[in-house]
């Protein structure tokens, strides 16, 4: 069984400079984190070289949040995965909520990202989740259970991290129950047929639920947005302490 996976997604935010500032207040806050964890951060394609820099040597990995399928070529607006590995970048977030709505990214566009992201030697985070109306119209599972095995078609999940992130739960504050989180985690496991798999949770993570979180049998890892921009707040998820 790998580590458990912590992950902040800077998402559109964060300068140079303000990873820089970032850096400087949450590199001596995990100096005593127990090595039982991976810590992961996801910088905007502009600060990952500063971020790498800063980075070379100490324990926290980098994310990218994309990656492309073609090795390169005419696709303007898109990053190769050899261009992250230039910089050392070890994960790429691949379907996100978000480019899922405002880009309309398919599952078939998730699945030759995250292939394309394994094949590169990269580890692909493969996000999942349902919407609001999807899961007051009691579609939750069905919609989840698409995205899992149209996204992960061909992954080997020993190199791969899913993350269930519910829409509704995702920048409004609303977490998820997290016995239900658990309960979809699960789910999810069985779908994919991998025990070892690592499955995060995602959706308004932050310094008061992680612990609670991070004690369920079958979440194993979280993917944290705005709780991840303050320094202190993300120190704290990476530190969590399970009872
Ligand atoms: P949030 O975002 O923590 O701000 O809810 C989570 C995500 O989008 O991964």
């Amino acid at each position: 069984m790998g580590k458990p996976v912590i992950a902040g997604n800077w998402k559109m935010h964060m300068t140079c400079a303000q990873a820089r500032d970032w850096l400087a207040t949450f590199l001596p806050l995990i100096a005593d984190t127990p090595d039982d964890r991976e810590l992961v951060v996801a910088p905007p394609f502009t600060a990952i070289s500063t971020t790498a820099e800063i980075t070379s040597g100490s324990r926290l990995e980098i994310s990218s949040q994309n990656v492309h399928w073609e090795a390169e070529g005419a696709f303007t607006g898109e990053i190769a995965p050899s261009m992250l590995e230039e910089h050392g970048v070890r994960y790429a977030i691949v379907g996100h909520s978000e480019p899922r709505k405002y880009f309309s990214e398919s599952d078939e566009q998730i699945n030759h990202r995250a292939r394309s992201a394994q094949a590169h030697g990269l580890i692909p985070i493969v996000c999942v989740g349902e919407s609001d109306e999807q899961r007051s119209r009691g579609e939750a599972e069905r919609v989840i259970r698409r995205q899992v095995e149209q996204g992960l078609e061909g992954l080997d999940p020993n190199r791969l991290v899913v993350a269930y992130e519910p829409i509704w739960a995702i920048g409004t504050g609303k977490t998820c129950e997290s016995s239900e989180a658990n309960r979809i985690c699960g789910l999810i496991r069985s779908w994919v047929g991998a025990p070892d798999l690592i499955i995060q949770y995602g959706g308004s993570v932050k310094p008061g639920n992680i612990d609670e979180l991070m004690g369920m049998s079958d979440i194993d890892g979280v993917l944290v947005g705005g709780a991840s921009l303050d320094a202190e707040s993300f120190a704290r998820i990476a530190n969590y302490q399970v009872a």
